[in-house]
């Protein structure tokens, strides 16, 4: 079983409107609410794929209790702390000439007690899963920390552990030594605090980030693939030239990708193309966190792996 974690879960508001004018009254034509959060996508992926999954984290109060009921509406297994405050919603107004305005709330805060509580039984769900990712960032309240002290965790219990995340909760969680990072290049910038300018010190950055201890490197770099750098050799996964619909989610697809593949133990050539693979065929449809296994399987023939060193 793969146990996603998502400590900011959200309600996606995707708000359809005609002309947007700024601190004008606009009438909503069409509006969705999806379950929101960088770890939930894993799980929808992941679940699409065919593994078992588990969605664990906080959510809170009546939107909370409404993200678990569309959670378990879509069958994708959630066991959640619950949280006093409630659960934060973000807002995407998609206006009729093509753009798109996101508000995105902070997220509620999390009280010391509730912490406490999501760590015993974080716990608990380590003994159960074979793989664990944890995404996104962290709300109020939540040390900066606390990935770090996951990963220990998961890790103490050899269960693989992938950590997608940015800022000072990365910088903290490498530490422990995640078995699998998947920074984008602005991630791994921010991460390393010197300018990278090419690919090769993409590589040498990232070479560096292996060497201290974490198993898989994954350096995301949008239509041109990822960057694998693992003990042995530096890979380059790349997908076939597509005509995208919406890329929103495509990191998140990637990091199921991965943890299928060593919940399945593929090799790393075969779990770097189903990572690709999966990760762009999210980009052929415009939900997030979804794709279709008929896009994936033909992209799965025409993703090239290399080995670069
Ligand atoms: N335009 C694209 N064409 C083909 N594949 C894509 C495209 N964008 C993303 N992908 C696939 O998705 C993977 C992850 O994308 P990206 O590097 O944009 O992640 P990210 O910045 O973490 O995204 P997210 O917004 O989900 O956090 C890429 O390595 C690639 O396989
Ligand atoms: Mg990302």
């Amino acid at each position: 079983m793969i146990t996603t974690v998502t400590l900011n879960v959200a309600v996606d508001k995707a708000y359809v409107i005609g002309d947007f004018y700024q601190g004008g009254v606009m009438r909503v034509q069409r509006c969705t609410n999806t379950p929101g959060g960088k770890g939930l996508n894993v799980a929808k992926v992941a679940k699409l794929c065919g593994e078992d999954v588990l969605a664990a984290g906080f959510v809170g109060g009546y939107s909370g209790a409404y993200v678990v009921e569309m959670l378990n509406e879509q069958d994708v297994p959630n066991e959640f702390v619950r949280t006093q405050n409630e659960t934060r919603s973000c807002i995407n107004v998609l206006a009729a000439d093509g753009t798109s305005t996101e508000f995105l709330e902070p997220g509620a805060e999390v009280s010391e007690k509730e912490v406490e509580e999501f760590m015993t039984k974080f716990s608990e769900i380590i003994d159960k899963s074979d793989v664990i990712t944890i995404s996104g960032s962290i709300p109020k309240g939540v040390s900066a920390n606390i990935y770090r002290k996951m990963v220990e965790e998961a890790k103490l219990k050899n269960k693989p552990v992938l950590l997608d995340t940015s800022g000072k909760p990365l910088q903290e969680g490498i530490k422990a030594n995640p078995t699998l990072i998947k920074p984008n290049s602005d991630e791994i910038r921010a991460l390393l605090g010197n300018s990278i300018n090419n690919r090769e010190e993409l590589i040498e950055s990232g070479k560096k980030l292996q060497r201290s201890g974490i198993e898989y490197v994954v350096i995301s770099l949008g239509s041109d693939g990822a960057i694998v750098i693992t003990d042995e050799h530096v890979y380059h996964g790349k997908p076939p030239k597509i005509n995208t619909v919406n890329t929103v989610g495509c990191g998140d697809s990637m990091v199921a990708g991965f943890a299928v593949g060593i919940q399945r133990g593929y090799s790393i050539e075969e779990m770097i193309k189903f990572a690709v693979s999966v990760s762009s065929a999210n980009a052929l449809t415009m939900e997030t966190g979804y794709f279709e296994e008929h896009h994936r399987k033909k992209l799965f023939d025409k993703v090239k792996v290399t080995v670069i060193e």
